[in-house]
């Protein structure tokens, strides 16, 4: 659990989080960082919850849910803490309070086969797996796709 002595915060993400965002990127997903241009998308464009965990300045983790209203659906797109505060419970937090915000019944995200601690947060989460996605992800490795109905 994320303690509150720690100070953590969960706020909105905007613009001006870009390089925090671009440098967590880099150290969190590095066979599949995004270009800037998607960044620059996820921190801007409408329809999209974004939300940073903060530690005072410091940007220490970031959740976007891409909403599509008249599908029904919502695509987590991307969540990543940073390696010093992992297992606090920042990333299911971040997932949590995304989750609520999107205010939508069904909710999808894809995963490296291999992203244990991932798959287990999500499990954890009350979502089950859906498909899988053969050779999604750069390298050759499938993508699982789980689903929470809300
Ligand atoms: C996945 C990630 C966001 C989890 O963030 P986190 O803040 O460490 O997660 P939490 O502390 O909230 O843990 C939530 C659950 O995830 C699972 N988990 C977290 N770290 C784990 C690990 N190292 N091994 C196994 N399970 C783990 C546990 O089930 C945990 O619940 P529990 O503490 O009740 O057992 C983080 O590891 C990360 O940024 N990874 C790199 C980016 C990434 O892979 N993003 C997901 C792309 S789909």
């Amino acid at each position: 659990m994320i303690s509150c002595f720690m100070n953590i915060e969960i706020q909105n993400a905007g613009l001006k989080d870009l390089s925090s965002l671009r440098q967590l990127e880099e150290i969190c997903f590095p066979l599949d960082q995004w270009p800037l241009i998607d960044l620059i998308g996820v921190l801007t464009l409408p329809g999209i919850i974004r939300k940073k965990a903060v530690q005072g300045e410091r940007f220490i983790g970031f959740i976007a849910g891409d909403v599509r209203k008249r599908e029904g659906v919502g695509w987590i797109t991307t969540i990543a803490v940073s390696p010093d505060y992992r297992g606090l419970g920042i990333g299911k937090k971040l997932l949590s309070i995304c989750e609520v915000e999107m205010n939508i019944p069904k909710i999808l995200l894809s995963v490296r086969k291999s992203n244990q601690a991932a798959i287990n947060m999500y499990l954890n989460s009350g979502y089950y797996q859906k498909e899988i996605w053969e050779s999604y992800y750069n390298g050759g490795e499938d993508g699982i796709v789980f689903e929470k109905r809300r």
